[in-house]
């Protein structure tokens, strides 16, 4: 498929977030609509009150029907030996193949949890807004798993294992 030509506008966009440092996550779903997942790093906290993160999917995604219809969502918060794994959910891997590789387990909703997630947030979604071509989707967490492990970061388009400072 040929690359869409974009404006310059978004090519400096592009720049200058690849130099913002973002944790990186497979968001996963099961429910109705079928099991999916896939590699953001587009997440962030939104308030502690109800507990809330958001995640922005691209509409044009292959597992965006699934998690809509689902209407719940496991945020994994992936380790710097997950490399690969992000690869796999943030690629055109089929979807049983990406499961294949690694193990999961549940706790609250019926979303896959990550093994060895540095942590994880099971969620419900309670909003959704469409901004541009992304929904953001609001995610209410009802259940947390903290792991251990340093936090894979992605960085000027490339990843970075996470070291405390001295
Ligand atoms: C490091 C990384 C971060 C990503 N962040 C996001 C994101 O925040 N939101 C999003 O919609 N897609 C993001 N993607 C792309 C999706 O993971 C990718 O489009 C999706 O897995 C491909 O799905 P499909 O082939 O099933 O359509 C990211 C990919 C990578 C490798």
């Amino acid at each position: 498929m040929n690359k869409p030509v974009l404006s310059e506008a978004q090519q400096n966009f592009r720049n200058a977030m690849s130099q913002l440092a973002a944790a990186v996550n497979v968001i996963t779903t099961d429910g109705p609509a079928g099991k999916a997942g896939f590699t953001a790093s587009a997440v962030c906290s939104v308030t502690d009150h109800p507990p809330t993160l958001l995640v922005c999917l691209n509409r044009n995604a292959s597992v965006y029907d699934t998690f809509k219809t689902n209407k719940v969502l496991c945020v994994n918060t992936l380790g710097q030996h997950h490399t690969t794994l992000s690869n796999t959910f943030g690629g055109k891997t089929p979807m049983v193949e990406r499961f294949e590789k690694a193990t999961w387990h549940y706790l609250c909703t019926s979303s896959p949890v990550l093994d060895d997630a540095v942590v994880a947030f099971d969620c419900k979604i309670t909003d959704i807004s469409s901004v541009g071509t992304h929904d953001v989707l609001f995610c209410e967490v009802l259940e947390t798993k903290l792991g251990t492990g340093h936090g894979l970061i992605y960085f000027d388009r490339a990843y970075h294992g996470l070291n405390r400072h001295p």
